[in-house]
């Protein structure tokens, strides 16, 4: 049984001494963590990660300064999400499950009711430095946290069910960060398999690029860093809510950027992504 077992299984093996640090599309996971460290700082946050602090610290935040330049967008999506995910635990979906969940704590952080079980989805190496950096805290979640290692391209169902999720609860799922780094193709397969497993009353929470987006800021850093570590973004999507309306679900949420700002109270328009058109996130309900 390596580390990864004994953690979801709720063991508490040494950690090792040296630790393993993500590459690749991974690294854009502490980016993200960046971003909610100084959201956190801020006297007038958003939401408290007091998690996201250490991962940064334990990479540099030389490695994803590329990411900076969105940081007050991750921190409004990250609000955006907790809400999404909190609405739908408490209506009813008793599982929750992060796709690409990279160094989100929501399973930590949020005031979830009592019988919640969260998934964690991601590559083997971004949850096994989770783990070693979460220490501890992690383990503090007891059996309301799991953790699956595997790739989101492949068939990942099985190590799902495996690791105790049921298809017959209704679910709330999130793709937060990951389908820009995936193809089309992948995102269709993708989004097919989270319908074959959600139960009537599932809920999912996407984001994409929307190709019309654009840009306050300067982003020319953010691509210089996605292609040193080799993660383009592969795929936009301008029609997010038909898109997921060919695929099975009912658009419930789909805020422009300047809404979102609106619902936040971050009226300074302090972010970089603007434009009055269909936004990137969308949260909507299997089903008609
Ligand atoms: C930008 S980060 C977002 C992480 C998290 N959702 C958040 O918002 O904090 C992208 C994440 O996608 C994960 N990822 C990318 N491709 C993946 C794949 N094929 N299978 C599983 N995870 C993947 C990366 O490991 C990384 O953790």
């Amino acid at each position: 049984m390596d580390e990864l077992d004994q953690a979801r299984l709720g063991g508490a093996p040494p950690r090792s001494d040296s630790l393993r640090l993500p590459e690749g599309v991974g690294l854009t996971a502490v980016g993200v963590a960046l971003a909610r460290a100084r959201e956190s700082a801020r006297d007038d946050r958003l939401f408290d990660d007091p998690y996201a602090e250490a991962f940064v610290d334990a990479v540099g935040d030389e490695t994803v300064a590329g990411m900076k330049v969105f940081g007050s967008y991750i921190a409004l999506r990250t609000a955006l999400f907790d809400d999404y995910l909190l609405a739908a635990a408490r209506g009813g979906c008793t599982q929750v499950v992060i796709l690409a969940a990279g160094l989100d704590t929501r399973a930590l952080r949020l005031d979830w009711p009592g019988e919640t079980r969260v998934f964690e989805i991601d590559l083997p190496d971004v949850l096994a430095f989770k783990y070693d950096v979460l220490g501890e805290a992690a383990e503090a979640a007891g059996h309301r946290r799991t953790v699956v290692p595997a790739d989101l391209r492949e068939d990942w169902g099985a190590a799902l069910t495996g690791a105790g999720f049921s298809a017959q609860a209704p679910t709330a799922w999130l793709a937060e960060g990951l389908l820009p780094y995936l193809t089309d193709a992948d995102n269709d397969r993708l989004v097919d398999r989270v319908g074959d497993l959600s139960a009537p009353g599932s809920r999912l929470g996407i984001e994409v690029v929307n190709p019309t987006t654009t840009y306050r800021g300067d982003v020319s850093g953010f691509k210089r860093m996605q292609s040193s570590i080799g993660a383009p973004w592969r795929s936009t999507q301008p029609d997010p809510s038909g898109w997921l309306i060919r695929h099975g679900w009912r658009p419930a949420d789909a805020p422009t950027m300047e809404e979102l700002h609106r619902r936040y109270g971050r009226e300074a328009f302090l972010d970089e992504r603007t434009g009055t058109g269909a936004g990137g996130l969308v949260t909507a309900v299997r089903g008609g």
